[in-house]
C-alpha cells in the first residue's frame, strides 16, 4: 500500500512556520510522507495568519482553488491551522464548508487526532482558548519535522502580553508562557547532538523571556516535575541575583552549548533591550552579528498611540549602545506606514529616523485595521490610501537605499557563511547566510551540501544580495540526510 502524501502551505511569521513543522512531525508520526507535487497530496493543511488584511484575502482564494480540487478528488482532506483560524472561526466556517478540521494556535499537537476525528463525524472545529501550561504548548517541545536539517527554530516562549494597538497576536496568541530554561537547554543540547549548528530562538518579544517564570508558576512546575527541569532553579536558589533568569542568561547557555555554532534570535522589543542582551551578544562568539529591532514608526506621538513604551530617540540610544557593544552589527526592522492619525510631519520623522538608523533591511507594513485591537476603533483617524501609498513608496525609497550602502559596504571582506542550496535564480550559483543574515551567492566548481560552511570573498552586492567568490571550505554539515523508508 502506498503510503499517504501531505503538504503545508504557511502563511504568516516564524512561529507558524515551525508550528507547521510540529505539524508535518505528527502527520509522519501517523505515517503520511511529503507530497513531491502539492496539487496532488492527500492531505493539505492551511497554516494561517491574521496580522493583516491581504493574509486573509489569501487564504480564501486558497481555500477556493482547494474546493474545486476537492470536488474533483473527494478523498482530499483539508486542515485549516494558525491565527486567521483562531480569530475567525465562524467566518472560516461559513466560507469553508469543504474543510475536515479546523484548529488553532494553542491545541496544534491535535491536529492527527482531530483529522481521526472527522473521518468518523466529519468536519471537526476545534480551537482552545488558551494555551496549557505544558510542554504541547511548545511547538519545539515534542516531535517536529524540520525543514532544514542542519538548522532548528527553538520556541521559547509563546503568547505576548504587550497591548500595542494596531496588533492581533496576543488576541491569537494568548498570554505570555516562557518555557523552562533548563528544558530548552536540554532541547538545544538534543538539537546539537542531531547535528544541528544552527538555532534560531523564537518569541514574540524574546527579551522579556523569564518575566512569567514567578516563583509560584516555579512551584506549580516544581511539584509535575524533574529538578533539574524547573524553571529557573538556580536563580532561585540564589537570593543575592535575582529570582529568574534574563533572556541574556539563556543566550549564553544555549551559545555554549557544544556543536552550535550560531545563535539567532527574534524578536527583541526595544522598550526591553537589556544592556545584558548586549553584552551577551557580544560575548558569546555563536550569537550571529544581526539584531532585528522593529522601529514601527519614527514619531512619537505615534508610536505613544502605538503604546510601544519608547521614543524615536530611547530608540536610537538603544541601538547606538547595541552597534557599540557588538562588532560588526547587522540592524533589520518592521515599520508601519499610515497607523491612524499619522501626520506628514509623524511621517517625516519616521524618514529621518529610518535614514539615521541605516537599517540593513526594513520590513514596511501599510497599516492594516484588524477587528478586536484598539487602532481599528481609530476610523475617524484613519489616513487617505492615497497619501498612505505615496508615504510607503518614499519609505521604500529611503529603506533601499540604506540596505544598497550597507551591502556595497561589504565589498572586498570575506565572510563566514552557511550554504543553503543552489540558488533559485541561477542553478549554477550557491546560495549562502552570512552571521549578519545577508544572503551571499557564490559560484562553486564542487557542489556543496546545505549546512557546509566557508568563507566567501565578497565581490558585488545589491539591496538584497551580496555576491561573491569561494575562498574556502571551512567545516561539512554534520547533519544525516533523511530519506523516508515508507513507500509512496
Ligand atoms: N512581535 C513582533 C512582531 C510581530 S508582527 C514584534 O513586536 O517585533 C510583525 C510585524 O507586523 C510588526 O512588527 C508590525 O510592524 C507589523 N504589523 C503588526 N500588526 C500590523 C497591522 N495591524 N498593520 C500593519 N502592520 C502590522
Ligand atoms: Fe504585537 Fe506588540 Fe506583541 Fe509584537 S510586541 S506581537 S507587535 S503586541
Ligand atoms: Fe501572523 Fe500569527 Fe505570526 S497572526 S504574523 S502567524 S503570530
Amino acid at each position: 500500500m502506498t503510503a499517504k502524501t501531505y503538504a503545508i502551505r504557511t502563511f504568516g511569521c516564524q512561529m507558524n512556520e515551525h508550528d507547521s513543522e510540529r505539524i508535518a512531525g505528527l502527520l509522519e508520526a501517523d505515517g503520511l510522507v511529503p507530497a513531491l507535487d502539492a496539487d496532488s497530496a492527500d492531505v493539505v493543511v492551511l497554516n494561517t495568519c491574521c496580522i493583516r488584511e491581504n493574509a486573509d484575502n489569501k487564504l480564501y482564494g486558497t481555500l477556493g482553488h482547494l474546493k474545486t480540487a476537492k470536488e474533483e478528488r473527494p478523498g482530499l482532506e483539508i486542515i485549516v491551522s494558525g491565527c486567521l483560524a483562531q480569530n475567525d472561526r465562524e467566518e472560516l466556517q461559513r466560507r469553508a464548508g469543504h474543510v475536515d478540521v479546523i484548529l488553532g494556535t494553542h491545541n496544534v499537537h491535535r491536529a492527527v487526532e482531530l483529522l481521526h476525528q472527522s473521518r468518523e463525524t466529519g468536519p471537526v472545529l476545534e480551537i482552545w482558548d488558551e494555551a496549557l501550561e505544558e510542554a504541547e504548548s511548545f511547538p519545539s517541545a515534542l516531535a517536529v519535522r524540520r525543514e532544514i536539517d542542519y538548522s532548528a527554530w527553538v520556541s521559547i516562549q509563546i503568547g505576548c502580553d504587550n497591548t500595542c494597538t494596531y496588533c492581533i497576536v496576543p488576541a491569537v496568541r494568548g498570554r505570555e508562557l516562557s518555557r523552562p530554561f533548563g528544558e530548552l537547554v536540554a532541547e538545544v543540547e538534543r538539537l546539537a547532538a542531531d547535528g544541528v549548528h544552527e538555532i534560531t530562538l523564537l518569541g514574540q518579544n524574546v527579551n522579556s523571556y523569564g518575566r512569567d517564570l514567578t516563583l509560584a508558576r516555579r512551584e506549580a512546575v516544581d511539584a509535575a516535575s524533574d529538578d533539574a527541569l524547573i524553571a529557573g532553579s538556580q536563580w532561585a536558589a540564589d537570593d543575592s541575583r535575582r529570582i529568574r533568569p534574563l533572556f541574556a542568561d539563556l543566550l549564553s547557555a544555549v551559545s555554549a552549548v557544544d556543536g552550535i555554532e550560531r545563535v539567532r534570535f527574534t524578536s527583541p522589543h526595544p522598550k526591553d533591550l537589556r544592556p545584558e542582551t548586549i553584552v551577551s551578544m557580544a560575548e558569546n562568539d555563536a550569537v550571529c552579528n544581526h539584531l532585528h529591532l522593529p522601529l514601527q514608526s519614527g514619531s512619537d506621538s505615534i508610536l505613544t498611540a502605538m503604546h510601544r513604551g519608547y521614543t524615536a530617540e530611547r530608540y536610537l540610544e538603544k541601538l547606538a549602545a547595541a552597534r557599540a557593544g557588538i562588532e560588526d552589527l547587522a540592524v533589520s526592522t518592521d515599520i508601519i506606514v499610515g497607523f491612524p492619525g499619522e501626520t506628514d510631519d509623524d511621517f517625516e520623522r519616521t524618514l529621518a529616523v529610518a535614514a539615521e538608523a541605516e537599517f540593513d533591511l526594513a520590513y514596511t507594513f501599510i497599516f492594516s485595521p484588524r477587528d478586536g485591537t484598539v487602532a481599528a476603533t481609530y476610523a475617524d483617524r484613519f489616513v487617505d490610501p492615497a497619501i498612505v501609498s505615496a508615504r510607503f513608496k518614499q519609505l521604500h525609497t529611503v529603506t533601499e537605499r540604506s540596505a544598497l550602502a550597507k551591502h556595497r559596504a561589504r565589498i572586498g571582506r570575506v565572510e563566514e557563511v552557511v550554504v543553503e542550496g543552489v540558488s533559485k535564480r541561477n542553478d549554477q550559483m550557491l546560495s549562502s547566510r552570512t552571521r549578519q543574515n545577508k544572503l551571499l551567492h557564490f559560484a562553486s566548481a564542487t557542489a556543496l551540501r546545505a549546512g557546509t560552511r566557508a568563507s566567501v570573498l565578497v565581490t558585488d552586492a545589491g539591496a538584497h544580495y551580496l555576491a561573491g567568490e569561494l575562498v574556502e571550505i571551512l567545516a561539512a554539515p554534520r547533519h544525516r540526510i533523511r530519506i523516508p523508508v515508507s513507500a509512496g
